[in-house]
């Protein structure tokens, strides 16, 4: 086939993993716009090469007609997350989108492939509309930890250096490399619930000063001028001291100091 006939066939598979790429990309946006943790921490795409697609259906006995239906890799999305328990999530969520149907699930994360490979595999189908209209494509979406990432680009090269036949020895310690990542990711996990509780921590530092302040700003038309200064300098000292619960106890004397002076509803 000719190098313009295989690039018009791939324009579809080019066009998939761009707006899936964006729309997953997106999705991390979102969350840090609301200060949250995104469970997706990086997205990369790509379409197989002309001579790995070549290369595969020489070596699969695959014939060109046949290219779309038997390559189901043809587009290929990677998600990266920082924690094992973050790739489920993930997974589970877009078994929950609208745009795209999962039609095959392989789960190398709780069982490693010989290799000692690990990640979780998708395949969704995908609808993209072409100048010859709609057109629903498989693409494989591979989902693993930065941890495990490492890994499968380390052998991935190992594998292209000695063309596919790795010596045992290189091969035993690949295994040993693959179950430390697996200790080594059940050791980041107690560091994640340690990340969630400051990012929750946070958000309700933020949502109590921001009441604190209405209820201040309120104050300031119904209340003395003193008696308003002295409650602000009395809430810098409390947000100096850093103690949630001081500025939580705070927050509920000033509602009921506001509720006084019937500024509470006060906008
Ligand atoms: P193929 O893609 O033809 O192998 O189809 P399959 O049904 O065997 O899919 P599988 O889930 O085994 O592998 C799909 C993709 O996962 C590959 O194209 C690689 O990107 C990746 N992969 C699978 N096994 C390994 C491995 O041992 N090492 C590395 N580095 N990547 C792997
Ligand atoms: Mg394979």
């Amino acid at each position: 086939m000719e190098i313009q006939l295989w690039r018009k066939r791939l324009a579809p598979y080019e066009l998939a993993v761009n707006e899936i790429v964006t729309k997953f990309n997106h999705l991390i946006y979102e969350r840090h716009l609301e200060g949250k943790y995104s469970p997706m921490q990086r997205v990369e795409g790509r379409v197989k090469s002309i001579s790995s697609i070549i290369e595969k259906m020489q070596m699969k006995n695959v014939n060109i007609n046949d290219l779309e239906t038997e390559i189901l890799d043809l587009a290929g999305v990677r998600i990266i997350c920082q924690f094992e328990e973050d790739i489920f999530r993930v997974k589970n969520a877009i078994g929950k989108r609208t745009d795209m149907k999962v039609i095959k699930e392989k789960d190398y994360v709780n069982i490693m492939k010989n290799s000692g490979y690990r990640s979780f595999h998708l395949i969704v189908e995908y609808e993209v509309n072409t100048v010859d209209g709609p057109k629903k494509l498989p693409v494989e979406i591979q989902i693993r930890t930065l941890a495990m990432d490492f890994w499968a680009t380390v052998e991935h090269s190992l594998n292209y250096k000695y063309r596919g036949h790795i010596p045992e020895f290189v091969q035993d310690k690949l295994i040993n490399a693959s179950n430390a990542i697996i200790v080594l990711d059940r050791e980041m996990a107690a560091v994640r619930d340690e990340i969630l509780d400051a990012q929750n921590y946070n958000i309700v530092k933020e949502n109590l000063v921001s009441d604190i302040l209405i209820n201040l700003q309120n104050l300031y038309k119904v209340a003395s001028r003193r008696e308003v200064l002295r409650i602000q300098s009395e809430f810098y000292q409390v947000f100096e001291e850093n103690d949630i619960e001081k500025l939580a106890h705070f927050a509920r004397q000033l509602d009921k100091i506001a509720e006084g002076h019937g500024a509470q509803s006060l906008s």
